[in-house]
């Protein structure tokens, strides 16, 4: 077969059975919130970078981070606290040794903490890479204070040399397990259970090739098992694919695994996995002709049921930048389980002289079955350990470790598909609605240093909100939430940030926060707040599956604000938009009213540009949101607008002239004001009261000069803003449920850009907010 046409029929396959299903593609987040809203804790400290190693102790209240030589003990409640640090610095020995490799002393050459684990002692474990040479330690939380036990433990295969490389570990049953590069080059993966005897993976590329780590997890599968199988550790990672016969290289997601119990072989895979099996991960999105790359994952669990309903949570990226499109597939432990336990292997078949193609494998299986662990069935045949497998099966596993059928997402196909910045990582929590139901709320660090929270609710995808964690936009490179605090916590090179799971208080009507569709958060009827479920006693009203905000309270009416403006003037009547999903419509005197060049629609509100008799008015602001049921219109604001003629200015708002006669005025003011200085100082100088006074004179006389200047150009284009209206129960001005969503909150959230850029091009244009401005 042409190894293009292979190709296709390899990838295009499955993706043909999922482009007849509706897309999943719904990509904009009901709102917005930027950096300066989102009201994070935050944790930075002075010359130190690379926050991206974290490790939740609730069992101590603490927040350990690992970060550029150093690891920090926050306070879990607030993590601007820190409690304690310990530095970890490479010697200068050993920058210079690490530089003498070619490495650079500034950036690789320093010790990037990678590995904190809890042990069963209640110490940590600790790993860094140390300048090109990685090293691990015992740490200490005691008395308050961070210990470092410096009895150096050597970090190879368990700690990457180069801090830009991926890598993945897990401490279970008190045994690191990691996967990630033995060697300087960086050439030599392995998978690795450090103690008591260790056991890694077979040095091969059928084995791991090329590959990028990702995650680990274990999974409790002795568990209740019929069979008495052992428990396992899952390992996620992306590489080379061997099975596609290609021109160029394909990168695949897998995930592998291998049992807890395994010692390795007698003779053949000798201290070597008697057990790695992997096996390729799909999630089939839409547009794209090659896989999707593995990211992250999260296992979640309900602690309640069989480790069989445990999901793994999945984000891929697009391979080689060809698109910017970011999904979140989901699967289950069981499909994967099953794969491994009863799937059939690939096998490679020479074809030609040094081309190996790779085909399923449809002979004799050896018996005990390659890469299971010992189980019963092995048991009675008198193999209580791996050490006592034949031969047979250990050579198949060591030649076939892949399996041939692929790991097939849950409806199969991605739960969330998305535009924009590339997604790093996820994490899941679970919540009770008001409803009774149980759902499962994403929360999605992306490239550019903000969080998607999102649900889905029987199959269509829901994005609440997206919040900028950071100032800047760094990458958001760890995250972990806290059952026990209700937070989330994320690292990013610059820092570390914490935010509630719920932020309810962003909606301040009933109807954004029933259309917020937040599986936290209700509307307290008696309060008239929105507020999190698990504060509060009462019942709430919530309708996260279907948004139908009918159910809330009939809305008071808005209260018109009062406006004027002089003919010729400007004035920007204030509107934010509640919601990105929500359209914004202005009425005036009850009739749709029609943007023009003198009628500026902006993102948050309208523009009057030169004002004539005729734009006075009853100007109304609505807002349009589809919810799934149906369609709200909510009045946002309301304003009386009415037009000061020309000749009345003068009277009204002497100070506010502008133009002409105004400057002109203002010019003579000056005029008078410096002669009156003048000969002022000119009388004191005649009276001997002051020396020399030419300096001092010409200066002030400079300056008002200047700052008429600025005023006379700053006067060209201005407009009045009109005071935005605020929340119902801050000012009777405006009150009802209705208009209050419209606060500074929602409005500085609609768009990240919002109180940045408005749409307007005009020559210095300028807000007034202040009329001693003018
Ligand atoms: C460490 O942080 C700096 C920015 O402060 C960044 O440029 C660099 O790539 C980071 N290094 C690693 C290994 O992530
Ligand atoms: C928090 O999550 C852990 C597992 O991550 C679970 O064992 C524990 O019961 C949860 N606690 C609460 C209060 O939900
Ligand atoms: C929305 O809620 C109202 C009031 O409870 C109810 O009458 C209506 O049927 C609901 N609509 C849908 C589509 O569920
Ligand atoms: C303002 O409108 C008047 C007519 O209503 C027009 O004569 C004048 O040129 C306009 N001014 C500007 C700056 O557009």
């Amino acid at each position: 077969m042409h190894p293009l046409l292979s190709l296709s029929v390899f990838w295009l396959l499955p993706l043909a059975l999922t482009l007849e299903e509706d897309s999943p593609l719904n990509s904009v987040p009901r709102r917005s919130v930027p950096y300066n809203m989102v009201n994070a804790h935050q944790f930075h400290e002075k010359g130190v970078s690379n926050y991206s190693t974290m490790l939740l102790r609730e069992d101590l209240d603490l927040l350990v981070l690992g970060a550029r030589e150093a690891v920090y003990a926050l306070d879990l409640k607030d993590i601007s606290k820190k409690l304690a640090s310990v530095k970890w610095e490479v010697t200068q020995q050993q920058k210079d040794e690490c530089k003498n490799k070619g490495k650079d002393p500034e950036m690789e050459c320093l010790n990037y903490i990678r590995i904190l684990h809890k042990m069963e002692d209640d110490r940590m474990y600790v790993c860094g890479t140390n300048a090109f040479d990685p090293e691990c330690d015992y740490m200490t939380y005691t008395d308050g204070k961070l210990t470092l036990q410096k009895k150096q433990d050597d970090g190879k295969g368990k700690c990457p040399f180069d801090p830009f490389q991926r890598y993945a570990s897990i401490m279970a049953d008190n045994n690191l397990y990691s996967a990630t590069s033995m060697n300087f080059l960086g050439s030599e993966p392995v998978l690795m259970r450090s103690s008591p005897v260790s056991i890694r993976t077979e040095f091969k590329s059928s084995w791991l090739n090329e590959p990028s780590f990702v995650s680990m997890a274990q999974m409790p599968e002795s568990d209740k098992s019929e069979e008495g199988d052992d428990d396992k550790v899952y390992l996620f990672f992306s590489e080379t694919a061997v099975e596609c016969d290609c021109y160029n290289k394909l990168v695949v997601s897998r995930v592998a695994r291998v049992c807890k119990g395994d010692l390795g072989g007698q003779r053949t895979l000798q201290k070597k996995w008697t057990s790695f099996l992997k096996a390729r991960l799909d999630c089939p999105v839409l547009d794209s002709q090659l896989p999707y790359v593995i990211q992250d994952t999260y296992l979640w669990c309900d602690p309640q049921q069989h480790w069989k309903e445990c999901l793994f949570y999945a984000i891929f990226t697009p391979q080689a930048d060809t698109s910017d499109l970011s999904a979140v597939c989901a699967y289950r432990v069981s499909d994967i389980s099953r794969v491994f336990a009863e799937g059939k292997y690939k096998t490679p078949v020479p074809v030609e002289t040094s081309f190996v193609k790779w085909v399923m494998y449809s002979g004799d299986v050896p018996v005990p079955r390659p890469g299971a662990c010992i189980n019963n069935e092995a048991r009675k045949a008198g193999i209580t350990q791996t050490l006592d497998l034949p031969d047979r099966t250990l050579q198949f596993i060591k030649d076939k470790p892949l399996m041939d059928q692929a790991i097939q997402p849950i409806d199969n196909k991605p739960l969330l598909v998305r535009r924009g910045s590339a997604f790093t990582r996820i994490i899941v929590n679970e919540v009770q609605a008001a409803d009774g139901n149980k759902y499962n709320v994403m929360f999605i660090g992306t490239e550019e240093g903000t969080i998607l929270k999102a649900v889905n609710y029987d199959g269509e995808m829901f994005i609440i909100e997206e919040m900028r964690l950071f100032q800047l936009p760094e990458e958001i490179k760890s995250l972990k939430s806290s059952n026990v605090t209700g937070q989330i916590y994320a690292g990013s090179d610059y820092g570390a940030a914490q935010i509630p799971l719920a932020s309810c208080h962003r909606s301040s009507s009933c109807m954004d926060c029933v259309l917020a569709r937040d599986p936290y958060c209700g509307w307290d009827k008696v309060d008239k707040k929105c507020i999190a479920i698990s504060d509060s006693q009462r019942e709430l009203i919530q309708s996260v599956k279907e948004g139908n905000a009918s159910i809330c309270p009939a809305a008071d009416p808005v209260k018109p604000i009062d406006q004027s403006i002089w003919t010729g003037g400007n004035m920007k009547l204030s509107c934010p938009a509640p919601s990105n999903l929500a359209k914004i419509t202005w009425e005036r005197d009850n009739q749709p009213l029609n943007p023009s060049a003198r009628l500026q629609l902006l993102q948050d509100g309208l523009l009057i540009l030169n004002a004539s008799d005729s734009d006075g008015g009853r100007y109304r602001c609505k807002s349009v949101e589809h919810s799934k049921t149906e369609e709200y219109t909510t009045t946002v604001a309301e304003y009386q607008v009415s037009i000061t003629s020309d000749k009345d200015r003068q009277i009204l708002f002497p100070e506010a002239q502008k133009d002409g006669p105004s400057v002109a005025g203002l010019q003579a003011v000056v005029a008078l004001l410096v002669v009156a200085l003048l000969i002022l100082l000119a009388w004191n100088f005649y009276k001997g009261h002051i020396p020399l006074p030419w300096n001092c004179v010409k200066k002030n006389s400079e300056q008002s000069q200047e700052s008429h200047e600025e005023r006379g150009l700053n006067s060209n284009v201005t407009y009045q803003e009109a005071p935005r209206p605020v929340p119902a129960e801050d000012k009777p001005l405006v009150s009802g449920r209705d208009s209050s969503s419209n606060n500074n909150h929602t409005g500085g959230a609609a768009e990240f850009s919002a109180a940045g850029e408005e749409t307007v091009n005009l020559p210095s244009l300028q807000y007034i907010d202040d009329e001693s401005e003018i």
